[in-house]
């Protein structure tokens, strides 16, 4: 080691390390080499493996016994097999000052408390058992090494009698060894790590054990391809290690052992059966659950909101708006083609999926109601329709993400089934309002509990009997009405409902498109329950949502000349069209065709002056998703641009229109915000700092607003921008916008 210690760095003044294994070691290099501790003082119970230690630097100081080693340390980490702690605690309980603080490294947390009970009496309030997760096939002092925890997790199991200090020293000390510290209860702990730990190493030296036993000289090892590798890898573990865990954890064990086991054997009754669909629905959701869990370890996605990730845009003000591209397909389309696919009869093709987020959150909700989806690949699915009384129970809640769509959509055609459920999401959907679909439902007899406010989650109890009911809807919803609909589908007799304005009518579209009769006159849609869907194929056009960044980006730059291509065009969506054609935007459709019962075109964007209007009304609910960047382009607008009616902004992914001003008066722009909507007068864009608030379409809005601003946008809470429009920075650079996107 160089240098000087920096005191104020130092935790704990004397670290006591009892164990020299490579959990014990890794934890005493790693404490030193970043000068967390003042001094480590290590015992093993093997002295050789102490004095290894020192030799190799690991430790400042040997101990000859365990009583020793605590002798005036402020931090004891117990890191001996789980089964040794009782009689190694028992060793060093004298010598054990009432002030240090005493943790532990052991796979199994009740068993370190158990044995710290049975030596002390009780639970001190220094007593924090840990387990960092962390190990490798590799045991001894020899294979220690100080990265071992670097950005691995370390689960610490305080209650509520832990002191905190004690508990904030011993955070620090493994952050400061780069781990990542979470906080749980021991019963918790003990049942997860159960689940994802210690049962996979069962089933390796299982399985590992069984070939092994079949063949003497291990001959079939040889024709063991990757597969068998990969998957056993861990039954090289250290087999005494592995023997106390299973002892120590049983219960929790044996609990997730039984539940394999069962799962295990409907696996065998399929492949005797002959039941290729079981075999098909259970390795889809599989594959589906660890490609997710693949991108959950690269960081990339769903998760992205989860793991708290805050992503950064910065964007140079300036830059083009020029090419020919296609944007990820429609969002509402893609959530009613997975619901109607699933409900059908038969298997449901669909092409241009969108991969986004939200819509991946209804497809992984259906998977674990017992639907067999292939893909999504390059946006093409293959969805096995169980028909519309097939949906299986769920084993637990749906999670559905930032998705307001999934969660309405979903309550109408959960309500109808035989099980409950249970909807959640993310912080911006728990606070978004639900009772517009819950109030209606009850009204059809269903049974729908809500947290406080009519907030997420949903409970819907199962086994209702549904009616008809006929609905005016207090707001132009699309979503409340297609709820209304879906849950139609499942009542006796007519379910309508009448809209005050149009609103986005793919529900009824496609449900006619898979068979199902849906009546339209003027502003009422109505539907029979106990009909039949029969699966159809779908192809999803651009989201014409998603189209509206480029569409203002290509208005608002000067030489500016872009083609969208394949934007899905239905009447009910197409506000930003009318809207941007009124302040002056320069577009022109061609390749105008309709496909699957949805028009669609090609849309060329060339730069045009604008100007500023008075938005009327009857567009709001037909734009209602591109307020954020119709607002940019009311600020490069020359004049003034009025929007009122539109007080629905503000219960979007955010409040949009309070979210926007904040934003724009951030880069230097003054707005004035009413209840309903806001008054923009065009005028210069600056730079600045702009909080998103975690919502996808503010992020892309001030993207879009670079193009014009006199300095760089720094846009913060980047993440949802994947929730519906995945690959948009790259999408954003190709055409000439000047964006990067950073991790923090
Ligand atoms: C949607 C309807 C709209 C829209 C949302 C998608 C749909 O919501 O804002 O992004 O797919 O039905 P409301 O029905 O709340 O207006």
């Amino acid at each position: 080691m160089t240098g000087q210690p920096n005191p104020s760095s130092q935790l704990f003044e004397r670290m006591a390390v009892i164990g020299m294994g490579l959990i014990g070691g890794s934890l005493a290099q790693a404490a030193r080499s970043h000068r967390l501790v003042r001094h480590v003082v290590g015992y093993d119970r093997r002295p050789s493996e102490t004095e290894q230690a020192l030799a190799l630097g690991i430790i400042d100081e040997g101990a000859a016994s365990a009583a020793d080693a605590v002798a005036n340390a402020d931090l004891v980490v117990i890191a001996v097999p789980v089964r040794a702690t009782e009689s190694v605690l028992r060793e060093l309980a004298n010598k054990l000052s009432p002030q240090a603080v005493l943790t532990d490294v052991g796979s199994t947390k009740q068993s370190f408390v158990t044995a710290v009970e049975a030596v002390f009496g009780g639970l001190s309030s220094r007593v924090i058992p840990g387990h960092p997760i962390a190990g490798s096939e590799k045991s001894g002092i020899a294979a220690s090494d100080p990265a071992l925890f670097s950005r691995h997790k370390v689960i610490l199991t305080p209650d509520d009698n832990t002191d905190p200090d004690a508990l904030t020293r011993l955070c620090s000390l493994w952050s400061g060894c780069g781990a990542k510290v979470l906080q749980m209860p021991v019963a918790r702990h003990d049942e997860i790590l159960a689940a994802t730990s210690h049962l996979p190493h069962l089933i390796a030296f299982s399985l590992v054990d069984t070939l092994a036993g079949e063949d003497d000289n291990k001959e079939i090892f040889r024709y063991a391809a990757g597969g068998f590798r990969d998957f056993t890898r861990i039954a090289a573990s250290d087999p005494v290690m592995w023997r106390d865990i299973f002892l120590a954890n049983r219960d929790s064990v044996l609990a997730a052992l039984d539940h394999f086991s069962g799962d295990l054997q409907r696996l065998r009754l399929a492949i005797e059966q002959s039941d290729g669909d079981t075999l098909m629905r259970v390795f889809s959701r599989a594959k589906a659950a660890r490609d997710h869990f693949s991108k959950m370890l690269s960081g990339q996605a769903y998760v992205t909101t989860m793991t708290q990730k805050n992503l950064i845009f910065r964007l140079q003000p300036g830059g083009q708006v020029r090419g020919d591209i296609r944007v990820p397909g429609d969002k509402s389309m893609s959530h009613r083609s997975i619901m109607l696919g699933a409900l059908a009869e038969g298997i449901t093709e669909v092409e241009g999926f969108l991969e986004g987020e939200d819509s991946l959150a209804t497809l992984q909700a259906f998977r674990d109601m017992g639907v067999t989806i292939e893909g999504p690949e390059r946006g093409y699915l293959r969805i096995h329709g169980v028909g519309i009384h097939g949906l299986q129970a769920p084993r637990g809640p749906l999670y559905l993400g930032n998705s307001g769509t999934a969660m309405r959509l979903f309550s109408g055609l959960l309500a109808g089934q035989a099980f409950d459920t249970e909807l959640t999401g993310d912080a911006s959907l728990t606070k978004r309002p639900m009772a517009r679909v819950a109030d209606p439902l009850r009204q059809m007899g269903a049974e729908i509990e809500t947290a406080e406010g009519g907030r997420p989650p949903l409970k819907i109890r199962g086994g209702r009997k549904l009616h008809g009911i006929h609905y005016n809807l207090p707001v132009a919803s699309a979503q409340v009405k297609s709820c209304l609909l879906l849950a139609g589908l499942y009542a006796e007799g007519e379910t309508s409902v009448t809209e005050p304005a149009p609103t986005r009518d793919h529900t009824e579209r496609m449900l006619s498109g898979f068979g199902y009769r849906v009546q339209r006159e003027g502003a009422t849609a109505r539907v029979r329950g106990g009909g039949v869907l029969t699966a159809a194929k779908i192809d999803v056009p651009a989201d014409i949502s998603s189209a509206a960044f480029f569409l203002v980006a290509a208005s608002i730059t000067p030489g500016a000349d872009l083609t969208l291509r394949h934007v899905g065009m239905n009447p009910t969506r197409v506000g930003v069209i009318n809207i941007l054609q009124a302040m002056g935007a320069k577009l022109t459709l061609s390749n105008e065709r309709v496909i699957g019962g949805e028009p669609v075109a090609d849309i060329r964007v060339q730069y045009a002056p604008l100007k500023g209007i008075t938005i009327p009304a009857d567009q709001v609910p037909l734009a209602i998703d591109e307020f954020p960047v119709l607002f940019i382009a009311a600020v490069c607008a020359e004049g003034q641009t009025v929007l009122t009616g539109a007080e629905e902004l503000r219960v979007k992914e955010s409040d949009r229109i309070q979210v926007m001003a904040d934003g724009l008066e951030a880069c230097g722009v003054s707005t004035r915000v009413t209840a309903d909507g806001i008054i923009i007068d065009g005028q210069p864009l600056g730079g600045g700092l702009v909080d998103s608030h975690g919502d996808h379409r503010i992020a892309m809005a001030f993207a879009v607003a670079s193009l014009r601003a006199s300095a760089p946008i720094e846009v913060q809470d980047c993440a949802n921008v994947a929730t519906s429009f995945p690959g948009f920075v790259a999408l954003a650079r190709k055409v000439g916008m000047q964006i990067s996107e950073e991790h923090s």
